[in-house]
């Protein structure tokens, strides 16, 4: 005899790529209900979207909590995040609940270290001023002194977190004849050979390079790592870049250090808050570029990382194996 599959519910807080909807859609293992919205789903919608849920697809900026996970019930099997980065979830509680967490690793590498490049570019180079120049009639002939930025070429990159996108970074790097690279983070990294990589003490990376990279995760441990203490340690000519979370830097400590001279300039593609309110003090700085968080913004690869947190999820629905299933 035949048995009725239970079609099981699942709450997507934001509108996505077709290329998720489309496989959740094709299934028939799944309801889904999705937040249409391009705008994030409010904290009461959330709660009231996911009561009941098998399944929840969601972004780095829904902080999923006790609160969330008490309102989805015991229903939940997965959470599956369009994003690498997990800091937004609290996962020891999810792991209590036995609720397995899919994401998406490896697929927006390439993108968020080409967007890496860009900005530190831009930034050391001071593309965004000379913009601003050209546009304004600033622009009154050739001078030898304006617009004078910093190059790669023989400098000392340092980067804090050889991971994916970390690695990934240097290697774009290394070819603009930069002439030490150092690294810092938990473990040395036998992988880094490959860019003649230095595993070297936070210190001496922050006081040697002439440009900083930050690209590791955000956990308690490096949460307010760029701070005073270790801005007084850069050099006056040193770039700072920042494409990992906001929350690894204390911006009251960066603005000082930009705006006394103590470093040369900074390029952020993350803050806190996110979106950075347009009064920021950060904002009226003319050697700090801030970007909206756009790492992994280009088409192709926001269509496969919602296609890969689809896949996930209906893995997670059931009980199979996921292609990026978190381990914790
Ligand atoms: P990985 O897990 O591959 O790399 C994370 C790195 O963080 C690891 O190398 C790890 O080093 C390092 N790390 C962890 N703890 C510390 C610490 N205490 N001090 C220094 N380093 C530490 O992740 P990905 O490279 O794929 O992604 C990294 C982060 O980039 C994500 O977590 C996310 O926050 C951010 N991101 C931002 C994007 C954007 O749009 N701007 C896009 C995509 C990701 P070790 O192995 O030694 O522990
Ligand atoms: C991530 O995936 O963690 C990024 O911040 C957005 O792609």
């Amino acid at each position: 005899m035949h048995t009725a599959q239970k079609i099981m519910k699942v709450f997507i807080t934001r509108r996505i790529p077709q290329e998720g909807l489309k496989i959740l859609s094709q299934t028939g293992v799944c309801k889904v209900s999705l937040w249409d919205s391009d705008e994030p789903v409010s904290r009461a919608e959330l709660l009231k979207g996911v009561a009941g849920a098998h399944g929840l697809l969601c972004l780095l900026s829904d902080k999923i909590d006790t609160e969330v996970l008490d309102a989805a019930g015991p229903n939940l099997k997965v959470i599956s995040t369009l994003s690498v980065g997990f800091d937004h979830m609290a996962m020891d509680e999810i792991k209590k609940r036995g609720v397995r967490v899919g994401y998406t690793p490896d697929v927006l590498t390439d993108a968020t270290a080409e967007l890496t490049v860009a900005l530190l570019l831009a930034t050391a180079r001071r593309l965004p001023e000379g913009m601003v120049e050209v546009i304004n009639g600033g622009w009154s002939t050739w001078k030898p002194l304006w617009l004078c930025g910093y190059g790669l070429s023989g400098s000392t990159v340092g980067v804090i977190g050889l991971g994916r996108i970390g690695m990934a970074i240097a290697r774009r790097l290394k070819p603009f004849g930069v002439k030490k690279l150092l690294y810092s983070g938990r473990t040395d990294k036998s992988y880094a050979a490959e860019v003649e990589g230095e595993y070297v003490p936070l210190d001496t990376l922050v006081s040697e390079s002439d440009f900083v990279v930050v690209s590791c995760a955000l956990t308690p441990d490096t949460q307010g790592l760029c701070n005073k203490h270790f801005f007084c340690k850069m050099k006056n000519t040193a770039v700072f870049i920042n494409t990992s979370r906001g929350a690894v830097v204390n911006q009251e400590d960066l603005y000082q250090a930009l705006s006394s001279g103590q470093i040369a300039c900074a390029g952020l593609d993350v803050t806190t808050p996110e979106p950075l309110p347009t009064d920021h003090p950060l904002l009226t700085l003319k050697n700090c570029v801030v970007l909206p968080h756009i790492g992994s913004a280009t088409y192709s690869t926001r269509g496969i990382m919602a296609e890969l947190s689809a896949n996930n999820l209906l893995a997670g629905l059931q009980g199979t194996d996921m292609p990026s299933e978190l381990k914790f």
